[in-house]
């Protein structure tokens, strides 16, 4: 629809405990609303991605920016990307160290010819283009594991961005590199088709190419509901967990995961306030929804 916008966030598909209900409702409203408060004044969906992103970084409630976890050394190294789904400029980094929020870092590589920097270089990148550097102490791992954010908007012009942010797996080997920075692996855009953005099992999320595959399937004219149920099943080849969220050209959303629980909202141009779910909460198993815009 010319003019509409849409967005949809998810805050990783994990066990939640029920005294972290509440914290992850709100966490996932504020992340919606800071990406609206963009496109409903004209922004772009670049600006809104980042915006919600960063605003789940900045919340010790999720795996990302100051809630990462650390790996096998207690040390947080974090993986963001962000994707212009118009260009399919894509900025991502990997193995970042002292950064709170490196999907920031990300964006401002979208600009640069590189596509992924890791570790060091990343490190270097974002100080060179002036991010603080920062201890960044590890939070603990939940129990029963942890995991992304992610964000996809459409903007009032058309165009479809994704953003992606984790603290990966906790106690991980130094340097694990999970599926969040990969493109077609954890995240993917093209404002023609849509975007995705990918939660779970990274190893698993990258042998089955999930983002990459769930594009396809809207290429071919799925709804972005059934999109996201056939590529899920990938998954049943290999095992593994994960979630998605998507959003298609016409600003239809759909979302969905195989895991426990799964921290989802979303928004459009029509809505007063953020739609929030925790998926899974009381029954586990395969879930999902769509909502036509
Ligand atoms: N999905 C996040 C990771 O596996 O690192």
């Amino acid at each position: 629809m010319a003019g509409a916008w849409a967005v949809v966030v998810h805050g990783g598909c994990k066990p939640i405990r029920p005294d972290e209900v509440e914290a992850n409702r709100r966490g996932i409203a504020a992340a919606a609303e800071a990406a609206a408060d963009r496109l409903r004044s004209g922004g772009s969906a670049l600006d809104a991605v980042e915006a919600a992103v960063r605003a789940m970084e900045d919340d010790p409630i999720f795996n990302a920016g100051r809630g990462a976890v650390g790996n096998a050394d207690g040390v947080v190294e974090t993986d963001a990307s962000i994707m212009n789904g118009d260009t399919l400029d894509i900025g991502a980094v990997c193995a970042l160290q002292k950064v709170a929020n490196p999907v920031s870092v990300a964006r401002a590589l979208l600009a640069e010819e590189e596509v992924l920097l890791a570790g060091e270089g990343a490190r270097r990148f974002a100080a060179a283009r002036g991010f603080e550097l920062q201890e960044m102490p590890p939070r603990p791992t939940p129990a029963g594991g942890c995991d992304t954010v992610g964000c996809v908007a459409l903007d009032s012009r058309g165009a479809i961005a994704v953003a992606t942010s984790t603290g990966g797996l906790g106690g991980a080997p130094v340097g694990r590199i999970g599926d969040s920075p990969l493109p077609g692996c954890g995240f993917y855009a093209d404002s023609a088709v849509g975007g995705v953005s990918a939660t779970g099992e990274g190893e698993r999320i990258a042998r089955t190419l999930l983002a990459a595959r769930l594009i396809q399937a809207l290429e071919a004219g799925a709804h972005p509901h059934d999109a996201v149920q056939a590529t899920l099943a990938r998954l049943d080849r290999i095992g593994g967990e994960a979630g998605l969220i998507v959003l298609d050209a016409a600003g239809r959303i759909g979302w969905g995961f195989n895991a426990t629980q799964f921290a989802v909202g979303w928004m459009t141009a029509g809505d007063e306030a953020p739609q929030v779910e925790i998926a899974g909460l009381d029954a586990a198993g395969s879930g999902g929804g769509s909502r036509l815009s």
